[in-house]
């Protein structure tokens, strides 16, 4: 089930230095002991059990501020949505909905793909038309439920054109592409490929989509294309490469008469795991979408979740044993698969951090490992970890995306609490460029 790791790593010489790429205003060293917020991680999760994620109500809004600062930078008009799924905590979704009014260049929408969602967010203070939908095999129950609102509907296939065609005849609608080509952390989180996923409109649809879109009377005025998750610095070339397909498809709508006013690049920025990742960086991202959209005149839109979710959280747990097994050092904790999904289901390399003398060097090389009862309920393999005794507390990072939303009750363990620590919001710096549309 789970992808390949973005870059095996060689097994470092030990002992080797903690590491150090996830310090940052809020989470950091105290005392020789890691804190978020100033707060004393053993003491909440002596209060609270495990798994305990612990939450950091000013980085979503760093995060999102820092990609607002970066459109701008490159002077791309532009709409910044929060892809709900990574988190619908009221208490993440009230700090982001403070940035600002949807549409202004401060301003955070919604970008939903469920009815569920939509009727969430609409609980949660947005206005229909600052929500997007984009949604993968939509029933027709499903269309009733969006089409009770004004919201943005993007069509991720021809069957969907259709079916809400009829449904909604002279309707305004997006389109979801498949441009063919991804970026992903690994091959399974590539959204797009040679070989056709399940989502969007592929090029050798798009002539029936226009027909179905025309026989209905919708009126196209967005594109939308998501590349893939996770993917980081070393593959934006990827990320473009998806982005130049799309632009052939953007052409064909554009001759086709749509007035495509937005294109949607999605989400999927990702955040680094480890020292040798590289990051992505932002603003080489944003001169690439501006340097291919400006000359469509058109408004970019943007749809993060991990970019602005996966370093606000760490989850807490207890080091329950070490115990030795053949050439193997396991480390097992009282967390599971259940609430820290991202190497089970994704792939994606995980930190582990000692709470208490957190920057001791790592002397030995082990497998985390959880609670449930399944051989592949394992964090890290082959991980430089330093000596811990059963009973530490330790600390797992990027948490902050997805892991409690998909938190699940598999083997009666469980799914967690939550602690959510307040900061003043760091300010990125903000250079003038025009103004963000809409
Ligand atoms: C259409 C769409 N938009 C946005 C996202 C958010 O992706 P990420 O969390 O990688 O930014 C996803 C994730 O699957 C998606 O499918």
């Amino acid at each position: 089930m789970s992808g390949t790791p973005h870059r095996i790593e060689p097994a470092p010489a030990l002992p080797a230095p903690a590491p150090t790429w996830w310090r940052r205003p809020g989470l950091d060293v105290v005392d020789g002991r890691l804190s978020v917020n100033g707060a004393d991680l053993e003491a909440l999760l002596a209060e609270h059990g495990a798994p305990l994620f612990v939450y950091d109500l000013a980085r979503p809004v760093e995060n999102m501020r820092s990609l607002q600062a970066a459109l701008q930078r490159a002077g791309l008009p532009y709409v910044t949505r929060f892809a709900l799924k990574s988190c619908p905590d009221p208490r993440i979704l009230a700090v982001l909905r403070a940035m600002g009014e949807p549409g202004t260049p401060d301003g955070v929408g919604i970008d939903a793909c469920s009815p569920g969602e939509v009727l969430h967010a609409l609980s949660h203070g947005w206005a229909p038309d600052a929500i997007s939908h984009t949604g993968t095999n939509v029933s027709d129950r499903d269309f009733d439920v969006l089409l009770a609102h004004p919201i943005r509907i993007n069509l991720d296939g021809v069957s969907q054109l259709e079916r809400l065609g009829r449904r909604a005849p002279g309707r305004t609608v997006g389109i979801r592409v498949n441009p063919g080509a991804g970026a992903g952390y690994n091959e399974g989180l590539a959204y797009a490929g040679e070989r056709p996923t399940k989502f969007g409109v592929t090029p050798d649809r798009l002539d029936d989509a226009i027909a179905a879109a025309r026989r209905h009377g919708l009126n196209v005025d967005t594109m939308h294309f998501h590349a893939g998750s996770g993917w980081l610095g070393d593959q934006l070339h990827e990320f473009e490469a998806a982005l130049v397909n799309a632009t052939r498809l953007l052409d064909r709508l554009l001759e086709a008469g749509f007035p495509i006013r937005e294109v949607n690049v999605g989400g999927g920025l990702g955040r680094v795991a480890r020292d040798a990742e590289p990051p992505v960086d932002i603003d080489a991202y944003a001169g690439v979408i501006a340097r291919h959209l400006k000359p469509y005149g058109v408004t970019a839109s943007f749809e993060p979740g991990d970019f602005v979710m996966k370093d606000v959280a760490l989850l807490l747990g207890e080091v329950v044993s070490v115990e030795r097994r053949g050439d193997t050092t396991f480390v097992g904790l009282d967390i599971g698969w259940n609430v820290n999904c991202e190497a089970f289901i994704y792939g994606y390399a995980q930190e582990v951090v000692p709470v208490r003398d957190t920057m001791r060097p790592r002397t030995q090389l082990v497998t985390v490992a959880g609670h449930i009862n399944e051989a592949g309920d394992l964090f890290a393999q082959d991980y430089p970890f330093p000596d811990v005794a059963e009973g530490e507390p330790v600390a797992i990072l990027n948490a902050g995306g997805y892991q409690q939303a998909m938190a699940m009750t598999h083997c009666l363990r469980p799914t967690g609490t939550a602690v959510y620590l307040e900061r003043q919001p760091e300010r990125p710096e903000r250079r003038p460029g025009r103004p963000a549309a809409r």
